[in-house]
């Protein structure tokens, strides 16, 4: 039996406080609901999906290291360190699959710290703005960027490299 591909979906700093911290930002579903909407959205299109959180950059590191050759993509909504952290720009840039950079909110129509994403350019592309159904998107960004690639569902091949 072929098992589907995973995609990891990583959840950074106060993600597991989403439906709780400041709702009319983020919205009132938890992140329990992120993960169900991204979990059934993956299933229609042939894909599983693992989830992680942490507040800590380390341990987010450290998974992301982890689905170097396992997983097909990784969603990343790694919160504030989105804006700050270096360190997970280079842990996305050395994961040889699809990144897609995600947010509940729009950074870009927010304080001006939110508008750099030092992630952004290890990312294939950003889904932001569109609250809870941004899960369910960039689960169809990932199936849209590997069709691209004409590496089907399976097939995780680096950024840049499709010639
Ligand atoms: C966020 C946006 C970030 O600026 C913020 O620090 C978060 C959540 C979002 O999903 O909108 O923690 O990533």
């Amino acid at each position: 039996m072929m098992t589907a591909p995973v995609i990891l979906l990583l959840s950074g700093p106060n993600l597991n406080l989403s439906g709780v911290r400041e709702p009319e930002v983020y919205g009132h579903e938890t992140l329990t609901d992120h993960v169900a909407t991204t979990t059934r959205r993956a299933a229609e299109l042939g894909f599983a999906v693992a989830h992680y959180q942490s507040n800590h950059e380390g341990e987010l590191i450290d998974r992301i290291h982890a689905a170097r050759g396992v997983a097909c993509a990784i969603v990343a909504n790694v919160g504030a360190l989105t804006h700050t952290s270096w360190a997970i720009h280079d842990a996305l840039a050395a994961f040889d699959g699809v990144v897609v950079e995600l947010h509940l909110s729009n950074p870009a129509a927010r304080e001006p710290f939110r508008h750099t994403s030092v992630i952004a350019g290890v990312s294939d592309g950003l889904i932001a703005g569109f609250g809870a159904t941004g899960y369910a998107l960039a689960v169809d960004a990932v199936a849209a960027v590997l069709e691209r690639r004409g590496a089907g569902r399976r097939g995780a091949r680096r950024r840049g490299n499709d010639a």
